[in-house]
Order: structure tokens, then sequence, then C-alpha cells
């Protein structure tokens, strides 16, 4: 493989489908201009779907560039080794010109002769088919006919070989997605391309576009059919120069350097240090490309300014963790502006607001994260007392308004000492002091402070169906290792050694949609956590409760100590789908699911 940089990648990848009769055009702002639904640009498509939906563009039909994107989804995953909230990605897109004949063969063509990747090391996934949308023989044949082995082109379902909207709506369609095989062990008999465990590296996505979802959430054929391809810098990169992590890299690397300069401390030699390191970089990196957009915004209590003020608060504080004395933010941004002046030159034209409004940012809360710390210090000391475990939501509340500390934080905060937080009664408290019109930005202002909707509610309930009916198919070795829900979905971690086979998630899923059917009523009791061990509930983190817990009951299938909330019966949950069961950790499974209406 040709251990390629960032610069040396973009202008390759740009001159190749120039080559093949594309026009190069500038990729747009990070923040949409044409969809309310979401906050940022997640993809290189997004800024082009009024296009691929049939206006003509006015480069043509063959368009290639490469698009900064924002994903925020795992904000609070960021200081691992792997994720970042802001990356580039090359992109080429046919609108209603060539198809899957022309993708396929260029695909393996960059990947193969520019990319220089041993054919021996490529698999690829296609579609399986399903009612109404055919299986993808024809890009497993085209992708044979390459010199692809059949062993090595796996037909996968929809969770996995289906990509898009971008936002709620939008087109969308099949994909064929290539890997490349690190070589690592696999994690099972099952292993193979999408699997989590980290065997196979995703490293270019061919979007088939055929189908555009509309407002009432029906996949209408599109007559002229579309390419979508998307290939993240930072990540092919990484694999490229054989850098176990997207941190190892030239583009990440610098900015670590001037991180630990600030700090007086070196990467890579303490992994809680590294941690608070990664998320500064992470963190001040993305603050960069939002202030220094073409289309910036600055901090603010709702939609992208509430995004970027939570970034820049989360940083400050891991700053104070480094020990970093003084205002330091900009230092940062200096290194990230002198990396991505040259692609992104906006960065370099907003340079001084990018400096003046982080700095300002760090001021106005560096003075007041100290007594919010300590005000939060003293509350949990005489929760502690009381064995009460959860921050009440007017305390989170006086903790925002007072010493402006994001909902999030606080919770982080809180998660460190074994508390949890009423975010509900956060968003009621809110509510009183804030007069919430009913517009998109309350919406987006809503959900950006960890929302508890009736969605999110019925997927905290549907994580207990699923935790027990977890113990009931696998054992009582399962164990709740993690959660995390968002009003689309729920992730849960837990301990386990093996995949799950087929049948067991079958099994799993069929024992959860009985427990909704049933409809199970829901109670709540407090008690000692001895009684509750004594009563048969299942009680992670034991040791972190305080005196008096929560626990919640559903019908016979479970009972669980649990700061809620939940549904009162389970009867109109939806019906509980498994998008995804895969490696986590040593020892960790993640299963990300749906509730379908
Ligand atoms: N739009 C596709 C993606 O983001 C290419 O993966």
């Amino acid at each position: 493989m040709k251990p390629l940089k960032a610069d040396e990648l973009r202008k390759k990848f740009i001159d190749f489908f120039v080559s093949k009769g594309h026009t190069q055009i500038s990729g747009a702002s990070v923040i949409p201009e044409n969809d309310p639904t979401v906050l940022f640009t997640t993809a290189g498509m997004h800024p082009l779907v009024p296009y691929i939906l049939g206006q003509p563009h006015p480069a043509g039909t063959r368009l290639t560039d490469y698009q900064k994107c924002i994903r925020t989804g795992d904000i609070d995953s960021v200081g691992d080794p792997h994720h970042l909230t802001c990356f580039e990605m090359l992109g080429n897109w046919s609108l209603g010109d060539y198809f899957k004949k022309e993708m396929i063969p260029w695909s393996y063509e960059f990947l193969t002769k520019e990319l220089g990747i041993d054919p021996d090391k490529l698999s690829v996934t296609v579609f399986e088919g399903e009612e109404g949308i055919p299986r993808d023989t024809e890009s497993a044949e085209l992708w044979h006919s390459m010199g692809i082995p059949y062993e090595r082109i796996y037909f996968l379902p929809r969770e996995d070989n289906w990509w898009g909207p971008a936002g709620e709506t939008g087109p969308c369609g099949p994909d064929t997605e290539m890997f490349i095989d690190t070589g690592r062990p696999a994690c099972g008999p099952d292993c193979k391309p999408g699997c989590g465990c980290g065997k196979y590296f995703e490293i270019w996505n061919d979007v088939l576009m055929g189908y555009n979802k509309n407002k009432e959430g029906k996949f209408v054929e599109m007559e002229r059919k579309c390419i979508d391809t998307g290939m993240g810098i930072e990540r092919t990169i990484a694999i490229l120069q054989g850098k176990k992590s997207v941190y190892e890299t030239e583009v990440m690397q610098p900015i670590l350097k001037r991180i630990g300069e600030l700090a007086g401390v070196e990467y890579g030699k303490d992994d809680k240090t590294d941690i608070s390191m990664r998320i500064i970089a992470d963190h001040i990196r993305t603050s960069t490309f939002i202030l220094g957009d073409q289309r910036g915004c600055t901090p603010s209590n709702v939609g992208q300014g509430y995004i970027l003020r939570r970034l820049i608060r989360r940083a400050v504080r891991n700053g104070k963790h480094l020990g970093i004395q003084g205002t330091f933010l900009a230092k940062v941004a200096e290194i990230v502006i002198d990396l991505y002046s040259a692609p992104y030159p906006e960065l370099l034209q907003n340079k001084d607001k990018v400096f003046d409004e982080l700095t300002k940012e760090e001021i106005k809360f560096s003075e007041t994260l100290e007594k919010g710390e300590k005000q939060f210090e003293k509350m949990t000391f005489f929760m502690e007392k009381q064995g009460i475990k959860e921050i009440a939501g007017g305390s989170a509340f006086k903790l925002y308004d007072t010493f402006g500390f994001p909902i999030e934080l606080t919770q982080e905060l809180a998660a460190e000492k074994g508390f949890t937080v009423d975010v509900k009664g956060f968003n009621e408290a809110f509510a009183k002091h804030q007069e919430l019109s009913r517009t998109a930005e309350a919406g987006q202002f809503k959900s950006g402070l960890g929302d508890h909707s009736e969605q999110t509610t019925a997927l905290h309930t549907a994580t207990h169906l699923l935790h027990a009916a977890l113990r009931k198919v696998l054992g009582d070795h399962v164990g709740q290792k993690g959660s995390n829900i968002t009003p689309e979905r729920l992730r849960f971690d837990f301990s386990h050694n093996e995949k799950m086979t087929k049948e067991q998630i079958q099994q799993v899923e069929d024992l959860v949609n009985d427990a909704i059917k049933r409809d199970l009523q829901v109670s709540v009791e407090t008690m000692t956590p001895q009684e509750a061990v004594d009563k048969g509930a299942v009680a992670f983190f034991s040791s972190k409760y305080g005196e008096q817990v929560t626990v919640y009951t559903i019908g016979d299938f479970s009972k669980e100590v649990c700061a809620g909330p939940h549904v009162k019966h389970t009867g109109d949950m939806g019906h509980f789908h498994i998008l995804k069961e895969e490696s986590s950790s040593s020892g960790v499974r993640r299963i990300k699911a749906v509730l379908e209406k």
C-alpha cells in the first residue's frame, strides 16, 4: 500500500475522477443550507441532494469533490483512539450519467492501482435484497469480473448495505462497500466485513442511489439512477500508513504535539492523559471548522451553536485535567488552521473570528467551571450521605443556569461518580425559564439537551427487555456494560464472549416482541440494594448505588435497578428489531436496535 499523506490522497482522488470525465466542484459549508432536519453536513452528497433528485447541476453530470463533514452522534465516544467528530470525505457523483458498470471497475482500479492495495486483501459487500428490492447480483458479478473471488463477496441486508438518506428525507439506496483485511485474527467463524471487531476495515462506499424517501417514510424508486461515493480521508490514510489510529497520522499529530507542549506532557505515554489530549484535539479541530466556516456560527444555546458550546466547554474541562494554565484553545486552533488552510482557505480568512470566539467562550466558562465543580462536589457529597444517586432536574438546571454547565457535561461529571441525572426534570425546569417557541430551532434545542421524548423513554424500556432477553437466551453472565439512547435507536453493550448466532438474535427479538405484545405493566418501587438483590433485581454498577434504589419491574419479564424513566406498560412500544450485533471490545458485544412503529 502506498503510505499516502492526506494532501496526496485528496489530490490523487480528485485527479483520478477528473481523468474519468468528472468536474471538480467546491465542497460546501458544514452547516447545511437546504436541510433543516439536521445540524451539520454529514456526507459529501448532502449538499448535492437537489441535483441527485433531478435539478441540473451547472457543472454537469459527473462531479467530484472533498467535503468537510461533522457527525456528532458519537460525541461521547471521542477520547478513544478511533472517533472523530469532524472528517473529510472524498466523493464522486453520477447524476443520471454512469452507473454500476463504470463505477465498480473504477473503484477497483483506484484502490489497487492508485492506492496500491493488494487485491488479495480486498473484500466487498453487496445488498442481499428484500421484498420489492432485488438482490444485487449485478454488482457481485462486476466485482467478480474484476478478480474478487466469490468467497470475498458478501451479500448483506439493509442494516449493512443500505445508505441514506442524509436527513429525514431524500435520496438513498443499496450500496456496495469495500473492505481491507487488516490481517488481525477473525473474532469468530462468522466474522466478515461489517463486523465491528477490527479485522475488516471499510475504506470506501459506493451508493447506488435509486430511491427517494419521502415525508411519509415511503421509499419511492427514482427514475434516474445516480452514484454517490464516499471515502473518509483520515481513516484511509491511517490504514495506508499502517497506523493504528487516526490520531497517529500527520493530520492529528501536530495538534496533539501542541497540546502536549501547553500541558507539559507527551502523547502516547499515559492512557488517561491521552484521552484528554484526544478530546481537546478533536473538539478544537471541529470547533475551528465550525467557527471558521463560510456560514460559521458562534457558541450559543441553540442548534449548531449549542454543539459548538459543548465542544468548547468539554475541551476546556479536559485542559484543566491536564493542568494547562491560562487560555489555550486559540493556540491549539492555530495549528488546525496551519494544517488546513490550503484545502479550506475560509479558515484563514476567518482566523481572527476563530481565535476571538474560542477565547471569549473559554474565559467565560473558565470563570464558572471551578465554582460549578465545587457546587457539584458539595451537592453530590450531601446526596451520597442520603443515599440519593440521581441529581434532581432543578439542581442540574442550576448548574446550567448559574455555572454554564451544558446538561451533557453534568451527565458526564455525574457518570464519573456513579450518579445519574434527571434529564426530564431538567428539561421541565428549563422550559419554565424559557419560552420555547414551536420552531425547528426549538426542536433542535430539545434534542440537543438529551431529549426525554416518548421515543427515548420507550427505547429505555426496550433496553430492559433486551437485557432480560439476552440473559434468558445467553445466560446469567450477561451484564450491562454500557447503554446509549438517541430518539432513533438504542445501543447496548454487554458482557459475552462470542458473536451471537442468527438464531440467538432471532430468539432475543422474539422474546422482546412477545413481552411487548403481552402489554406488561411497568411498576417502580424504592428499596435498599440488598432488598433489590433479594427480590431478584439485576443491579449492575451495584457498588456505586446508595442506600435506596429504584427498581423497575416489567411484568414477569424483567426487574432491574434503574433511575428511569420508563413507559407505564409495554403494549404500544412498537416492533423491536435488532439492527446489528458486533464486537465492542474484548469480551463485550454491542447491539444496536430500534422500535418500529
Ligand atoms: N454518502 C455515502 C456515505 O456517507 C457515500 O458513506
